[in-house]
């Protein structure tokens, strides 16, 4: 039962034949913010003058003569300038309860509208080992998998893996001149990712070299600009009419930014060359390798066109960086319907163009083809000069294979923010093309930071590996785990034996990097720290596991089978502790679809952090084990057995599972 809908619909119902376009109105009835007043409050009433040219509290008196709602509500309150309080009645709380009890969905309805919907997500470019910046993608994703099939949707995951980019041209470069055999012949995965950073490190040096002039020469000329503008504009020229001061100010701001911008990044360049420079072997790879961003780039031109020598390097590259990247899902516990990487739309790229020219939807813009789309500055280009097609033509051939297969009513892209441009730009195209009925949205994310507030990176500058760092989550989890045992050695409880605590530091561990994630705001950027991720105490999974062992532990100590063939009667609450924890338990569904409206799996973790914190307060309020009474007893322990499995599905839903005991 989700009650914030129940209760929206009969204030729809209220409203029908009454007034027009009611919708957003119904929008404003939401959960209470403070439980001494209200559980529900209806905010319609105020709006509603502008249409009825009533006083709002006369209006909120007739939306109350109006609604139908004695079976759920007790008899609904005027306050203030005109909001509807509402408050669950005990023993319609009380049946709900045992409902979502007797469960085994713990009262979360299926929808009655299912959607075909595919998620995009993880999509890791392959041969290069996955990094921290892969996490974001990959366990919002799965998180909003796991949600939306839940509700009863047809979800299709597929990983979209980058398995035929530049980065192949760089390996097969990288073989073909400086492969350690011995090493490829030990481990490939390593061994091409060394050839791929090493690749890239030449390439980066070849850049800079070039660049770093070019950018000491902007600087330059940005400082002789402020200069002059500050000639130009003394201090005693600046205009004391409000308007001009402030136009004044705008062009100082932008006068001075161009110094700061360019000095920031050729200080950034320079810094990065002499870095690079310290690498006698490095210097002497780029004087032997000149041009290497162009001759990498002929190596996957040549892929791309079918040469027999680069496409067997291709199918012997590829598997192993594969099931590198599976061993990384299968630790996370992430599994994908699909995974029809950029090579499986090879072929239809050269048909995809050909019908956008055919349909007048894309044309020739300085040798290349592109599509020119309204309110859009730049052409969304499908094929370059030299033939080459883009990443932009995959994601269209992309969108045909899929509706040919699947017919999405949605499709989902998980994919870090600085892509937005392109998805805006594939989206229009898209409907351009014909599909426009099919719902595509950017999941957009941040970037995950170091303690400095840069993109988190190793010490030495590169990405940090997503193994290693979940290796060292399990490790610093391992430490919180040895604390607990240490305390309940103290206390005088049983220590669990090694292989469970290895066990519990792994499930630990891994938790709580995914939970660090998706608790944050996904739109914005987040600092990584481990420290945090692993503690006690706070919005952290650590937190939230201990909750769900805790209740199961008293459940265990119990010693009884818990049994909701109940009479709702028995399930009445008596404190208010008890009751605030009933309807926060009942709101679980609502919350569920709340995180849909904008994919914010983050909705649900803070869900789930209340929901903790009212049982640590309601265990303070009610004892369970000890309850005065045997009807008491019981009653308590049914609502652990609630508050266990809900917590249990919630972190589900998230992809994190719990332990039976901490
Ligand atoms: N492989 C891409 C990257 O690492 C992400 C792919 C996202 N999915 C898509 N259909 N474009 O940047």
């Amino acid at each position: 039962m989700n009650i914030l809908a129940t209760l929206q619909d009969r204030f729809r119902q209220a409203f029908e034949g009454w007034i027009e376009d009611y919708e957003p109105l119904v929008e404003l009835v939401r959960p209470g913010q403070n439980p001494k007043f209200c559980d529900y409050q209806a905010n319609c009433a105020m709006p509603m003058k502008q249409q009825l040219g009533q006083p709002p509290r006369e209006i909120a008196a007739e939306i109350v003569k109006r609604l139908e709602i004695e079976d759920i509500c007790e008899p609904p309150e005027i306050a203030g300038p005109g909001f509807i309080n509402l408050r669950l009645k005990e023993s319609w709380l009380a049946e709900q309860l045992v409902a979502a009890g007797q469960d085994e969905r713990v009262g979360v309805p299926t929808t009655e509208t299912p959607q075909t919907v595919i998620i995009d997500y993880s999509s890791p470019n392959v041969a290069k080992p996955m990094h921290v910046g892969h996490i974001r993608s990959t366990v919002i994703g799965d998180s909003l998998y796991r949600i939306r099939k839940f509700l009863g949707h047809n979800v299709i995951s597929d990983n979209h893996i980058g398995d035929w980019g530049t980065q192949f041209g760089m390996i097969i470069y990288g073989y073909r001149h400086f492969v350690d055999q011995e090493a490829f012949a030990k481990s490939p995965v390593e061994e091409l990712g060394r050839l791929y950073q090493w690749v890239r490190k030449i390439m980066d040096y070849q850049a800079l070299e070039k660049e770093l002039p070019d950018l000491q020469a902007k600087t330059e000329q940005a400082q002789v600009a402020w200069q002059k503008w500050q000639e130009e504009h003394p201090e005693s020229d600046k205009p004391t009419e409000k308007k001009a001061a402030k136009k004044w100010k705008q062009e100082r701001k932008a006068a001075e930014q161009g110094v700061t911008n360019f000095g920031v990044a050729t200080k950034e360049a320079s810094a990065k060359y002499s870095k690079l420079k310290e690498s006698a072997n490095l210097i002497q790879a780029a004087e032997a390798h000149p041009n290497i961003a162009q001759k990498t780039l002929e190596e996957t031109a040549k892929l791309h066109a079918g040469d027999a020598e680069n496409k067997r390097f291709w199918e012997e590259f590829l598997p192993p960086c594969i099931a590198a990247i599976e061993e990384v899902y299968e630790r996370l516990d992430v599994t994908f319907d699909h995974t029809l990487g950029e090579s499986f739309y090879h072929d239809r790229l050269p048909q995809v163009v050909e019908d956008l020219k055919t349909k007048g939807i894309a044309k020739p813009t300085e040798g290349a083809i592109g599509v020119f789309l309204p309110e859009q500055d730049i052409p969304f280009l499908i094929q370059k000069k030299d033939g080459a097609f883009l990443y932009a033509t995959t994601d269209l051939a992309t969108i045909q294979y899929r509706q040919e297969q699947w017919q999405p009513d949605q499709v989902l892209y998980v994919v870090d923010h600085r892509q937005s441009q392109h998805f805006e730009l594939l989206f229009a195209t898209a409907k351009k093309w014909g599909y426009d009925e099919t719902d595509f949205r950017h999941v957009s994310f941040g970037t995950v930071l170091g303690d400095d507030g840069r993109p988190f990176k190793t010490r030495a500058g590169d990405a940090v590996g997503l193994e290693g760092l979940l290796d060292e989550a399990v490790r610093r989890a391992r430490g919180v785990v040895d604390e607990l045992m240490v305390k309940k050695k103290e206390e005088g409880e049983e220590v669990f034996p090694e292989s469970e605590l290895q066990e519990i530091a792994e499930t630990v561990g891994i938790a709580a990097v995914k939970y660090a994630d998706l608790s944050q705001s996904r739109s914005s950027d987040y600092v990584f720290s481990y420290d945090k991720m692993v503690a006690t105490k706070g919005n952290t999974a650590t937190y939230m596991q201990y909750s769900y062992a805790r209740c199961s532990s008293i459940l265990r100590k119990s010693g009884e089978t818990i049994d909701w063939q109940i009479e709702p009667s028995e399930m009445t609450c008596q404190d208010p502790n008890e009751r605030q924890l009933a309807i926060k338990l009942l709101q679980f569904p609502e919350v569920l679809n709340l995180v849909l409206v904008d994919d914010r799996p983050n909705l649900l973790t803070a869900y789930l952090f209340e929901l903790a914190k009212l049982v640590s307060a309601f265990y303070e309020a009610c004892p369970v084990l000890k309850a005065d009474t045997e009807a008491e007893r019981k009653r308590r322990l049914l609502l652990c057995d609630l508050v266990a499995r809900v917590l249990k599905t919630g972190l589900g839903l998230l992809g994190i599972s719990v332990v039976k005991r901490m």
